[in-house]
């Protein structure tokens, strides 16, 4: 069994050692908000947070951050409340598909949480989730409306 904190709450898992993250979050713990992509660690859609830093999941094994606090975009509003991200993700119309999205959000989160007014190069360098509706000025927008 594999001991993992998720969104504050400890689960154990029965997984076998080269699973990764990504799919120890979708199919055993059920927490579908984070997306496969690629696999491959290029895309971003499976973004989540390990004690702060966002990572892509799917490159990461379940079983290396056992005891690590795993956050994901289920785990992202605090107190049912929405985080000042998606707030701003909804004013300023960002998703189109939807799809990267959780992912997007989960790495500008981790981004605000290190520099609380990031600069479009910052936003630029820290967010290299691929979004094919091609919502970066929009994303862009948002962070800089939730950093306010
Ligand atoms: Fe993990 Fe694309 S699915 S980076």
């Amino acid at each position: 069994m594999t001991s993992l904190i998720v969104n504050g709450r400890a689960v154990e898992i029965d997984v076998d050692p080269d699973t990764p993250l990504l799919w120890a979050i979708r199919e055993q713990i059920g927490l579908t908000g984070t997306k496969y992509g690629c696999g491959i660690g290029q895309c971003g859609a499976c973004t989540v947070h390990i004690d702060g830093v966002a990572v892509r999941s799917c490159s990461v094994l379940a079983a290396d951050v056992a005891g690590k606090a795993i956050t994901t975009i289920e785990g992202l509003a605090e107190n049912a409340a929405q985080h000042r991200l998606q707030r701003a993700w909804i004013d300023h119309d960002v998703p189109q598909c939807g799809y990267c999205q959780s992912g997007m959000l989960m790495a500008a989160a981790a981004l605000l949480a290190e520099k609380p007014h990031p600069s479009d190069q910052d936003i630029d360098e820290a967010i290299s989730n691929i979004c094919r509706c091609g919502t970066f000025q929009q994303a862009r927008e948002a962070i800089h409306a939730a950093a306010k």
